[in-house]
């Protein structure tokens, strides 16, 4: 090992003298640019890196855990090329209609959509999806809106919700070498912005931005999620039942660090690919640590990220997610109705959370924020044929509207101001 150190060291010193002449070099060549004007874009290039996150947090010297092969990864580059969603939607028993609903509200011809309806559903209705989705025109024609057909046992507060979600991604990797970020929802979310907003406004983001609402300080949630032991029975029972719990408890772990926050999350495809491929064991040990943790869909991505450095320094605080909790524990979002429209359009979240099915707020939302009518697709750029959104035109072309004015404020508050830092991995 010292021999090692020793090597290395004296390698170093050979490098030394050439690295300084050519760092005096390229200073020199790059003031002189400078002088000259070359660089006349540099508002550009500063706006590219001022998000580009520079401080990391936390101790990173003890992560022994992550392969220093992490930071090997180059940064994707923030191109200004349009970018691409890839969508899971899932839903269970009986939300076939309300999927089938959200999945045309979000629908764009840029994006992969992939829908899951869990095995507590009858086959039936699962076979009614799957013939909609062969059915319809547009579907069969752009070939973006894949479906699970080996529907997953789905326990809502087990890893099961983990593994299928890990699973959908797995899928998405396969099939689309393209989509940039991943977006999770459920049937019973509901976009509160056009898919043109959408992408116009994550253009200009750094692709390894994640959005991802975290927090370290795990409240009561110490006590009644990370020390019980539970099974899942959707691990191995064809039947849904309760998690059930062992008498055992365990200490808080000491090799990572515990992190919680909200289910619902937009990952970039880096982190993704980090996550599914697994080539570091972190995701992994977390994936098996979190097999015994009640509600891991609320801790198992936050965890991942905030205990690899290269990833923490990607976490934008926050959900993109509209949601009307009860008052703590933040257990039970409250169903959204007319009353919280304002509240829900205020807040320039680009999605919300939870509607009962056909709620009159749902018809509001289609009318005045996605112009959108019954049983149609939300217009867009893309948009052509009779009746509109029937066909695909140029599916580069964003209108965007109102909403991508909100959006854009919201990240501004959350990716491009100090709190950005401030609120990572805390
Ligand atoms: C980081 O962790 C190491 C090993 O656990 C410890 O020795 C060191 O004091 C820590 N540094 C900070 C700044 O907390
Ligand atoms: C993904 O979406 C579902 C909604 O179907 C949600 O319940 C789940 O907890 C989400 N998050 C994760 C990490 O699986
Ligand atoms: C919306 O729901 C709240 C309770 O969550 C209720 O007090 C209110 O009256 C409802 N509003 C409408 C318009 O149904
Ligand atoms: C929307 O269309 C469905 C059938 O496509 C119909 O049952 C429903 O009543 C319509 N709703 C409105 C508000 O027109």
């Amino acid at each position: 090992m010292k021999g090692y150190i020793i090597g290395a060291h004296n390698m170093e010193k050979r490098w030394v003298f050439p690295l300084i002449i050519s760092t005096l070099v390229c200073a020199f060549l790059l003031v002189t640019s400078f002088n000259m004007g070359l660089i006349s874009s540099l508002h550009t290039i500063n706006s590219i890196f001022s998000i580009i996150p520079t401080r990391l947090t936390g101790n990173q010297t003890d992560l022994v855990f992550v392969e220093s092969k992490v930071s090997s990864i180059p940064p994707p580059p923030a191109g200004p090329t349009t970018p691409r969603f890839a969508y899971l939607v899932s839903g269970s028993k009986g939300d076939l209609d309300r999927l089938w609903r959200t999945l045309h509200a979000l629908y764009h011809p840029r994006n992969h959509y992939i829908v899951h309806l869990d095995l507590e559903s009858p086959a039936a209705e699962r076979m009614e999806l799957a013939a909609r989705i062969e059915k319809d025109p547009l579907f069969s024609k752009v070939g973006n809106v894949d479906m699970i057909v080996k529907a997953n046992m789905v326990t809502y507060r087990g890893p099961t919700m983990v593994a299928n979600t890990l699973h959908a991604c797995a899928i998405l990797l396969k099939k689309n070498k393209e989509w940039d970020w991943f977006i999770n929802l459920s049937a019973s979310d509901y976009p509160l912005v056009t898919q043109d907003d959408i992408l116009y406004t994550f253009t200009d983001l750094p692709r390894n931005l994640n959005f991802i609402e975290h927090t370290s300080r795990l409240g009561w949630k110490e006590g009644q999620r990370a020390k019980p032991l539970m099974i899942d029975p959707g691990l191995y029972l064809s039947r849904k039942k309760e998690v059930f719990w062992a008498t055992e408890k365990r200490e808080l772990p000491t090799a990572f660090k515990l992190f919680t926050g909200s289910a619902w999350m937009v990952l970039s495809r880096e982190f993704v690919e980090y996550c599914v491929w697994g080539w570091d064991n972190l995701p992994r040990t977390l994936l098996m640590y979190y097999s015994n943790f009640v509600s891991s869909p609320e801790g198992y991505f936050q965890t991942v990220i905030c205990n690899v450095p290269e990833f923490a320094s990607t976490a934008a605080n926050h959900d993109l997610h509209y949601i009307s909790w009860d008052f703590p524990p933040k257990q039970h979002p409250h169903n959204l109705n007319l009353s919280d429209f304002s509240k829900m359009v205020g807040s320039n979240a680009p999605f919300g959370r939870k509607f009962k099915r056909n709620d009159p707020v749902l018809d509001k939302i289609d009318a005045s924020l996605l112009k959108r009518k019954n049983g149609s697709f939300t217009p867009g750029g893309w948009c052509s044929g009779k009746p509109l959104c029937s066909d695909v035109g140029d599916n580069t072309n964003l209108k965007p509207g109102p909403g991508a004015r909100r959006l854009n404020t919201l990240i501004d508050r959350i990716a491009r101001s100090d709190l950005f830092f401030q609120n990572q991995c805390k």
